[in-house]
């Protein structure tokens, strides 16, 4: 049987690929219901529908973020079904008003919870929050993702670990495969529960095995959905084989659709995946990193809790575009953090995610002049320097 996802000309969500650099990096526009993103984008983490430490306000108006990221395990457990459904979805319940996007709860069902037993049917597990005991199947996931409300929502899939052996990788593949079947039918047998359309994203896994993601990217592009991920990397492999597998999916993956790469990663890693293709990138890193006292910045990566701030009064990062960053000094945020005043933890927040999506808007000009290739090159050394 060949399936094929809910394409509905109408309501499905839209993308055009405005240009491709000479690197062979993409510059476009996703269009969803809620409004569109310019792509290559970073997608601030809000699993539990919050944005570590900041206010949505603070997201829209000093990070400028052009869509969040929810997590289906953490709000199916808290603050639960009936309250997203009475609420009328994650939109309206955390008064973020632009784009959302859910992972499937296929990635924290296996790095959180705890006695979880992995079945043809679906995901047995216990909550790390209770105990209590819970199953996760393509069709419930699905169900929940609609009563959750986002924009983008992903398969339900099987995240193997890193290091896997292959007989282990490619059963896990052919598994989030036969899942991915099953969370199209669910699609297409129920609507969304609050009249905007939602766009699934089947996710290529495969683990570190060339011919294994191959056979994964052939299958997720033959399902024809209107964006692909790719999952299973930056789970611990070196970076150059997550290179070297992203490119090689980026080959099979259609070219006039977004893909996204799920969970990576550094400035550097951000930068080098969207010479191979990606459109679309979330990690925690700006934010739990952030809350540990690490700035990023386009001269390189700071410890604000180093000893070497204590009187230095230069604002954080004078070429960061938001008031965290450019009104504040390195003294101040190291006394915050070194007093542990959560104003610190905030401060940062916005710094790391400003910056995020500074690079990438750095990077997509880039791209749309043709010049980003050499400008990667540069920047890649800059960033990586310990200030
Ligand atoms: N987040 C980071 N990696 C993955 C993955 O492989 N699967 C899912 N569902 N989420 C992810």
């Amino acid at each position: 049987i060949q399936y094929l996802c809910p394409l509905k000309k109408s309501d499905v969500l839209n993308f055009d690929l405005i240009t491709t650099d000479p690197s062979g990096a993409r510059a476009g526009v996703i269009t969803t219901a809620h409004g569109a993103i310019q792509t290559p984008i970073f997608m601030p983490v809000g699993t539990v529908g919050s944005v570590k430490a900041v206010t949505q306000e603070q997201l829209r108006q000093d990070i400028n973020a052009q869509i969040i990221l929810g997590n289906t395990y953490h709000l199916y457990l808290r603050p639960g079904m009936d309250v997203l459904r009475e609420a009328g979805g994650l939109h309206k319940f955390n008064g973020w008003e632009r784009p959302i996007l859910t992972d499937s709860g296929g990635y924290q069902v296996f790095s959180l919870a705890a006695n979880r037993k992995i079945k043809e049917e679906g995901v047995v597990f216990q909550s790390h929050i209770d105990g209590s005991r819970h199953l996760f199947t393509p069709e419930n996931v699905m169900d929940i993702q609609r009563t959750i409300g986002a924009d983008i929502i992903m398969a339900f899939d099987e995240c193997p670990p890193y290091p896997s052996e292959y007989r282990y990788a490619k059963k896990s593949m052919e598994l989030t495969h036969r899942w991915l079947d099953r969370c199209i039918k669910r699609l297409n047998e129920t609507s969304p529960a609050y009249g905007h359309e939602q766009t699934l994203f089947p996710i290529v896994q495969g683990s570190t095995y060339k011919d294994l993601r191959k056979i994964s990217a052939e299958a997720i592009a033959a399902r024809n959905c209107a964006g692909n991920a790719i999952g299973g990397l930056s789970v611990g492999e070196p970076e150059a084989e997550m290179y070297e597998m992203c490119g090689l999916v980026t080959e099979i993956l259609p070219k006039e659709k977004p893909r996204y790469l799920m969970g990576v990663g550094t400035p550097w890693n951000i930068l080098e995946n969207i010479e191979l293709g990606i459109d679309m990138f979330d990690c925690v890193m700006p934010t739990r990193n952030g809350r540990n006292g690490m700035l990023f910045t386009w001269n390189g990566v700071i410890n604000i809790r180093n000893k070497k701030w204590a009187a230095d009064f230069s604002p954080v990062d004078e070429m960061n575009p938001c008031d965290a960053s450019r009104n504040y000094s390195k003294a101040y945020l190291r006394h915050l953090f070194v007093a542990g005043e959560f104003l610190g933890l905030t401060l940062a927040s916005i710094h790391n995610l400003c910056f995020y999506l500074d690079l990438v808007k750095a990077a997509r000009e880039q791209i749309l002049q043709g010049t980003y290739g050499a400008w990667k090159q540069r920047m890649i050394p800059q960033l990586k320097t310990r200030l």
